[in-house]
């Protein structure tokens, strides 16, 4: 079976990536696929988050990184994947995970949602907190990748 892990990743972080290690143990074949949004006015174009989250998971055999504008569940058909993989973090999540799920499901019935619970540690974890600390100069060595975390402090430096 394979497996659609869509999201925007701007940037991908730990927690991400530890939902990706895991799909790939469950799944045959995990496609991170990257949503291109210019309407989001992402902090990373399309080809540097592919490039990023190539390398933090080039060590998963099983992980194809990439791209697609339009409708998950029609990129998830063209690529004959079954499943949508999400993580779920916290309650909060789960609102809107849960409006996804039954969105997609009424788009195409074949394509089932599957929720991983994020490990623990990466609970409090998003995208966006790791820009705002990493935009006030706080560290995030501990929540990114080293790749990223390298990014990131170059994007800043230069804004
Ligand atoms: O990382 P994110 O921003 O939480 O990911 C959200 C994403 C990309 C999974 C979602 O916005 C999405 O699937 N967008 C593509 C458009 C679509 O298929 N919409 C219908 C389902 S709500």
């Amino acid at each position: 079976m394979i497996a659609i892990y869509p999201g925007s990743f701007d940037p991908i972080t730990l927690g991400h990536i530890d939902i990706i290690e895991r799909g790939a143990k469950l799944f045959d074949k995990v496609i991170v696929a990257v949503l291109s949004n210019p309407s989001k006015n992402p902090l990373f174009s399309v080809d540097q988050r592919l490039e990023q989250i190539s390398e933090c998971t080039q060590h998963i055999q099983n992980v194809k990184v990439d791209s697609f504008v339009g409708l998950t569940v029609e990129y998830a058909k063209l690529h004959h994947a079954g499943v949508l993989l999400r993580g779920l973090r916290v309650l909060s999540d789960f609102e809107k995970e849960l409006q996804m799920a039954h969105t997609n499901k009424t788009l195409n019935q074949e394509i089932e949602t599957v929720f991983l619970a994020t490990t623990k540690e990466y609970s409090f974890l998003s995208s966006s907190i790791v820009k705002e600390i990493a935009q006030f100069g706080g560290s995030i060595n501990h929540l990114v990748s080293a790749n990223i975390a390298r990014d990131m402090y170059q994007k800043y430096q230069n804004k």
